[in-house]
């Protein structure tokens, strides 16, 4: 069947729209606990590797794949392998990111929360304690993050209504500025407050002693989360590029602009908890229950600015969140029109009360439904956990399989190099096409079994 395709304005629109979509709750809420809790800058240092070596290579790998068949996942398998069962693995990549989506929401949901508290002053500075019940009496009642929930998937199934160059570009490329501005101007903040010092030293001195297994394999989850890798909306959005945009450009600026913000987010936050006085390794639960601790705090000395910057913070985060949240939609949206010859509404509507059903299980087992277990965790952390651990990388491993060995290797540098036959470009292709055809299956492989085995 065909269809009309949508595409990006310029490759700039594809950088802001793809890094957009990498900038999100991964590197805000968790790319600093991660680092507080596996080393400062030594698990920085791990972090950069694997986003080089073993996330760019995937990340090459979908956009040839992408740009190359100009249709989402399970379309572009079955064009480029036609008559092979890749297509079905195509299919896998189009439900992951409605997983991710859902429970994704949830947390969204949690952003639109609360920043409705920091707009009406209500965080509490009595001890971190506190605030940490504040989080889990919210998080565990039934209609507050329901409504939230809805709310923050309505805002983007509407985005994504809009359509390719109307919503999502139009968004991201507001998103882009917007995002960067806050962060710098809640990191100048952070940076200014008495005790930040040692925040800044935690992330810049290395601490390579407790190096183990487990570090590199999260530092090597947290890229591809990070990048929005393994689950198709790389792929799909790179099908809207231009065939003259560069591709090997449009991936080192969004990994590039990726990283800077995680790295500006770390000590955004960083300097803060330390100023506080409180433990970088507070996992999870640093951005709703230690962050609003500290804006409380602030607030007892300087309510006007303490208000100011919770409500920047936890715009940041929804308006973050969001722009991920578009690009894992759109792989379904996408599936939906190109496949069963579904209208853009249509195919949003679907989307819509299928990520609620999934979503609001979600949202509910961190409450009535926390009893309810899946191979012993909650409903929430069971579909963290099997897109996160699992699906993400075997999506991974897929894409770097498909275009190392079974797409047309010509067509592959035709793609990576837009038919450029000097001797430099010859030299990259080799070096990008040796990483995407051995070392990062191979990488990849080997922490897919350790995670499997754990
Ligand atoms: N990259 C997003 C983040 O860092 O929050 C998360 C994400 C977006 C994961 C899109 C997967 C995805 F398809």
């Amino acid at each position: 069947m065909t269809v009309k395709r949508e595409t990006f304005g310029s490759q700039l629109a594809a950088v802001a729209a793809m890094a957009s979509s990498a900038i999100g709750l991964g590197n805000i809420w968790r790319f600093p606990y991660m680092a507080g809790q596996y080393g400062g800058a030594a698990f920085i240092i791990i972090y950069i590797l694997c986003s080089f070596f073993l996330a760019l290579p995937i990340m090459l790998s979908e956009m040839v794949i992408g740009r190359s068949a100009h249709l989402g996942t399970f379309g572009a398998m079955e064009k480029l392998a036609p008559g092979t069962k890749w297509k079905w693995m195509g299919l896998l990549t189009v439900v992951t990111p409605l997983i991710i989506a859902s429970f994704y929401s949830v947390v969204g949901g949690w952003s639109i929360g609360y920043l409705w508290k920091s707009l009406t002053l209500s965080f509490s500075a009595s001890s971190l304690e506190d605030s940490t019940l504040v989080f889990a009496t919210f998080s565990s009642s039934v209609w507050g993050p329901l409504i939230c929930f809805v709310l923050f998937l309505a805002i983007n199934c509407i985005i994504v209504l809009a359509g390719v160059r109307k919503g999502i570009e139009k968004f991201s490329n507001f998103t882009m500025y917007f995002l960067f501005a806050l962060i710098v101007v809640i990191m100048l903040y952070s940076l200014s407050l008495d005790g930040s010092k040692a925040g800044v030293d935690y992330l810049v001195k290395p601490d390579f002693h407790n190096l183990t297994p487990k570090v590199f394999s999260s530092a090597m989850g947290q890229s591809f989360f990070s990048l929005s890798l393994g689950v198709g909306t790389i792929l799909t959005y790179s099908s809207y590029a231009h065939d003259e945009g560069k591709l090997v450009s449009i991936a080192a600026g969004t990994a590039g602009f990726d990283l800077i913000f995680a790295v500006i987010a770390g000590f955004a936050i960083m300097p803060a908890v330390f100023a506080a006085g409180i433990s970088p390794g507070q996992g999870p639960g640093l951005i709703f229950s230690t962050l609003p601790y500290i804006f409380a705090k602030m607030g007892l000395t300087s309510p006007w600015i303490s208000a100011l910057v919770s409500i920047l913070f936890f715009l940041m985060i929804l308006v973050a969140a969001v722009s991920s949240c578009i690009s894992m939609i759109e792989v379904g949206v996408a599936y939906l029109i190109e496949q069963h010859g579904f209208t853009r509404r249509g195919a949003v509507l679907l989307l819509f009360f299928g990520m609620l059903g999934l979503g609001a299980l979600c949202s509910l087992s961190f409450g009535p439904l926390a009893d309810v277990h899946i191979f012993g965790v909650s409903i929430f952390s069971f579909c963290d956990m099997l897109t996160s651990n699992y699906l993400m990388t075997f999506g991974g491993l897929l894409f770097v399989i498909f275009a190392g060995w079974k797409m047309d290797k010509e067509e592959v540098r035709r793609q990576l190099t837009n038919g450029a036959s000097g001797t430099f470009a010859s030299r990259i292709f080799g070096f990008e096409y040796f990483l995407i055809r051995y070392v990062s299956p191979l990488v990849i492989f080997a922490i897919f079994l350790t995670n499997l085995a754990s």
